[in-house]
């Protein structure tokens, strides 16, 4: 008998179909609202997907798991030491998104910037009638200090982008220093309060972990500067959404990029979707074609090997190995 490959939420078709070739792969699109999926959960040897609920309680009702292999960088999905306590393997997919997530970076600060979506809107309602009124004008990017909190590979890979492309100056923070950053884009390492106080634009690329939930609030938004603009690219969670909502309203900052928000989707109620000077996206940094089947097809990789008995390239807890 094929062994059983439970597919989260969603699986590109070319992985989709290679996986089909081995193992016995049924996709949960809805899984809360399918009957099936405790049974095939309580079969199931692996699971790939998107933000698999990766805690104890899931864990239980999934007894042959041996790996969940997400097809994202992201892992706050998982509860490590639960799945290592359950031995079962974490694996994520880092490096194949990098490219991809810093272009989308980019694009939604100029899109923020220069005001795109409003200006887009303003050519369509047939609101183009001669020189553009000054009132529309954006600002610019070029030349800018740009400080990116989290200087890993997609930090770095904006970095690159701003300093090259645009001639940004590069602020960064991170727990530990990168001097490779500092030394390839010329990048300086602040303190939290300072990179926030000194930065046009404040970019947030960090993992949603326990000790990054919320550091970003009223407290920090006050101390930016009343023009600056600011991007969130990682998690909502690692913002206070009301906060940010406020420091809009009272002109704390001058303006929002968000790919990314507390709820997802986002409520249609949430205010941040009334203001103009806030530029919403439905978390789109690795989507592309490209990226979203080499992230599919590692993330396959990863799961071949944990069904297998091998080390998945990716793993997360490694200490579920010793077990
Ligand atoms: C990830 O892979 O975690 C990113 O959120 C992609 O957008």
């Amino acid at each position: 008998m094929k062994k059983k490959i439970l597919a989260y939420r969603r699986l590109e078709q070319p992985v989709y179909d290679r996986l089909a070739k081995d193992y016995d792969v049924r996709l949960f699109v809805d899984p809360e609202n399918d009957s099936d999926f405790p049974e095939f959960l309580r079969e199931a040897e692996g699971v790939i997907g998107i933000g698999f609920p990766g805690n104890a309680v899931i864990l239980d009702k999934a007894p042959n798991l041996k790996i969940i292999s997400n097809v994202s960088v992201g892992y706050n999905n998982l509860e490590l030491a639960d799945l290592t306590k359950h031995g079962v393997m974490g694996t994520h997919t880092p490096g194949v998104l990098d490219d991809t997530v810093a272009d989308m970076a980019m694009g939604l600060m100029l899109a923020t910037a220069r005001r795109m979506p409003e200006l887009d809107g303003y050519v369509k309602r047939g609101l183009w009638k001669g020189l553009l009124p000054n009132e529309w004008y954006g600002v610019d990017v070029h030349h800018k200090t740009l400080g990116i909190i989290g200087m890993g590979r997609v930090g770095s890979a904006i970095a690159k982008r701003a300093r090259f492309g645009f001639d940004m100056d590069i602020l960064y923070h991170t727990r530990t220093r990168k001097p490779e950053a500092e030394e390839r884009f010329d990048a300086s390492y602040r303190d939290l309060d300072d990179l926030l106080k000194e930065s046009d634009y404040v970019l947030l690329v960090i993992p949603l972990t326990e000790e990054t939930r919320g550091m970003i609030g009223s407290e920090q938004f006050r101390l930016m500067k009343s023009s600056a603009i600011f991007l969130n690219i990682s998690r909502g969670g690692t913002i206070i959404e009301e906060d940010l909502i406020d420091a809009l309203q009272q002109n704390e900052i001058a303006a929002a990029g968000l790919d990314v928000f507390a709820q997802e989707p986002v409520d249609p109620k949430n205010p941040l979707l009334q203001m103009k000077n806030v530029v919403t996206l439905p978390h789109i940094g690795s989507s592309t074609h490209e990226t979203e089947v080499a992230m599919a097809h590692l993330a396959a990789d990863n799961l071949i090997a944990g069904i297998e008995g091998k080390r998945p390239a990716n793993l997360l807890n490694l200490n579920v190995l010793g077990r």
